[in-house]
């Protein structure tokens, strides 16, 4: 009777903790509150409150970057952002539409900083970083973490792809008071690598390459996302760009996909959700020409703290 007993519980641990890992990646992407219906709008425009859930917004000792929730105490972010790890002086606001209102808004200070270590600032390959937070967050319609895509992902050349933050309106420009969305096509790694020749495999492009009005999206650290069914899924982590609004050449992000490894090993807690998302040409999803004939006013300038 006593191994019977004992066996149970094995058992029953077993099954919470594979119901654990599960409930993250069924908690992941959603977003009840975004709206937006398939037929996209191509340019920039104000967030709907609770559009993008998992959006957060990193103090840094004066300066400001974006961020995504990918659990309840993990936010990703860009490795340039820290130029320390120094907690002190760090905090991160979830929830957050406009500055002007704190309703739905979750703030946390850092409990400890990861930057990558092969982050090159020179090159800006693998700038991603990873912020835990003072205390874990609960969950609600505005506050809730985003699927990351797994290791082996692929984006094809023309994907719609969405970017948010606060950046500033043009470059130079000031800090938005509302989150900012775009959504930018993805352009492949050999045709990014002519515009930026330390173009890595770590980094992935997007954005109207030939566009005069070319949007450069979001606050540094912010996500680069895009859905698949219901689910959204983040593919990169805004890095560098040339300026904004230049033509040729696209905002250049940390491939997510190449990290799935390294994450797992310093989140503590319940992991984040993956999603191989294994886009098609076919997902190429709207003709160029019209992508350059309505294109974004809004651009964001990379805010190197
Ligand atoms: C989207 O999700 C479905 C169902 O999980 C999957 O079969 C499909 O391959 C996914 N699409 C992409 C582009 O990953």
């Amino acid at each position: 009777m006593k191994v019977g007993l004992s066996s149970s519980r094995v058992l029953l641990l077993l099954t919470l903790w594979a119901a654990g890992s599960n409930a993250q990646l069924s908690v992941c992407g959603a977003a009840p509150l975004n709206t937006r219906s398939d037929t996209r709008i191509v340019g920039g425009q104000e967030a709907a409150a609770g559009a993008w859930p998992w959006q957060a917004r990193l103090h840094i000792q004066g300066g400001l970057c974006g961020g995504s929730l990918i659990n309840s105490q993990w936010v990703l972010s860009a490795a340039h952002c820290f130029k320390s790890t120094s907690t002190s002086g760090v905090t991160v606001d979830l929830g957050l539409q406009s500055l002007t209102s704190s309703a739905n808004v979750v703030s946390r200070s850092a409990a400890q900083i990861i930057v990558h270590p092969d982050y090159n600032s020179n090159t800006n390959d693998n700038d991603v970083a990873l912020v835990q937070l003072s205390s874990a967050v609960t969950f609600t319609n505005y506050v809730r973490p985003v699927c990351l895509a797994a290791d082996g992902s692929v984006f094809p050349s023309g994907l719609d792809c969405w970017v948010t933050g606060w950046g500033t309106l043009s470059y130079g420009g000031s800090i938005s008071q509302t989150l900012q969305e775009v959504d930018v096509p993805i352009v492949s790694n050999s045709q990014c690598s002519a515009s930026y020749s330390t173009l890595t495999n770590n980094m992935l492009c997007a954005g109207l390459t030939n566009g005069g009005k070319d949007s450069c999206q979001g606050d540094s650290g912010g996500p680069l996302v895009t859905k698949n069914g219901t689910v959204w899924v983040q593919a990169g982590v805004v890095s560098y760009g040339n300026g904004c609004a230049q033509p040729g050449y696209p905002g250049v992000y940390a491939r997510i996909s190449n990290y799935q490894t390294w994450i797992n090993s310093q989140v503590s807690g319940e992991q984040p959700g993956y999603i191989s998302f294994q886009g098609a040409a076919a997902a190429a999803a709207r003709p160029l020409a019209a992508s350059l004939l309505a294109v974004p006013t809004l651009s964001l300038a990379l805010l190197l703290s």
